[in-house]
């Protein structure tokens, strides 16, 4: 592990699009070699072809970050490809969004496999990888503003992204002695699929479920920064974490625009 991202290899899960897409195409901008990733090919393929035909490297793999023996392919495929892997980023992650009452079993545990087991199936085998080459790494697990703060309609979603931050806090005290740092990152609203789907739909009094009348201006209200995060600025932030240029472990960094540090409830 170098103190820039220069020649390091790095998976970043779910990098078929929004945040994980940004994070790879950041992270080969940077000088790393990216193994992206999906439960596609195709989509995985289509990110690392974009970081190819901007003069990075990259190669895709299929893998479902909810099923060990994919995870462990995944890791196999970075070391084939690239001899090593220096950052592991926990990003694939999906919701259910609806009443509590209306969440299934199945629903339920669709988040848990996918956000918290995957992301314990990706520190654990990342991290064991980084502890047999012996040159430390960094794991990056991506959480959410909502790993703090509740919101209506994502009982899994945020139970998980609770579980993901504490998760981080155990694993850095117990891969500390591989020097293997383990740090989450939690944005707030940042457009993607996973949290753009309302913001284009007419907003109405009755609609009731599932954002609660919620609009963007709403949300541009109750952020102090007064707008949504960027792309950017997330691939910026996971950029800084894989760096390792600094003296973090078990922390969780929030770029949430000053969300969790407002105690009012609105600026307007
Ligand atoms: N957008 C936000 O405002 C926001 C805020 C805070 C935190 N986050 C977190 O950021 C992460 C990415 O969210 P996003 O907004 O970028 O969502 P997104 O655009 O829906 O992207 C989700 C990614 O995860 C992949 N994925 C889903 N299930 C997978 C599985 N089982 N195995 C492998 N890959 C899987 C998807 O790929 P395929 O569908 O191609 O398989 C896709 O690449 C999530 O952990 C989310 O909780 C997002």
């Amino acid at each position: 592990m170098s103190q820039s991202l220069e020649g390091d290899t790095a998976i970043v899960t779910g990098s078929s699009t929004g945040l994980g897409r940004a994070i790879a195409e950041k992270f080969a901008d940077e000088g790393a070699n990216v193994v992206t990733n999906s439960r596609s090919q195709d989509r995985a393929e289509d990110t690392a072809e974009a970081i190819r035909e901007a003069g990075g490297n990259a190669v895709a793999a299929e893998a479902d970050v909810s099923e060990k023996a994919d995870v462990e392919a995944l890791a196999q495929a970075a070391v084939d490809e690239f001899g090593s892997l220096d950052v592991m980023v926990n990003n694939a992650g999906t919701t259910v969004e609806k009443h509590v009452f209306d969440q299934t079993p199945e629903d339920w545990q669709r988040v848990l496999d996918v956000n918290l087991t995957g992301t314990f199936y990706g520190s654990q085998v990342a991290g064991e990888q980084m502890a047999e080459q012996g040159t430390g790494g960094q794991i990056i697990n991506v959480s959410s503003m909502f790993g703090s703060v509740g919101v209506q309609g994502r009982a899994p979603y945020n139970a998980t992204k609770g579980g993901i931050e504490n998760l981080t806090r155990c694993l850095a005290v117990e891969l500390a002695e591989y020097d293997v740092h383990v740090n989450a990152l939690a944005p707030g609203y940042v457009k993607t699929d996973l949290a753009e789907a309302p913001w284009g739909e007419e907003i109405t009094e009755d609609r009731e479920w599932p954002y609660y009348g919620y609009t963007e201006e709403h949300i541009e209200n109750r952020t102090p920064l007064g707008r949504f995060g960027t792309l950017a600025e997330v691939g910026n932030c996971a950029a800084f974490l894989a760096a390792g240029d600094h003296y973090m472990t078990g922390e969780v960094m929030h770029n949430d625009g000053g969300w969790l540090a407002f105690g009012w409830g609105s600026k307007a």
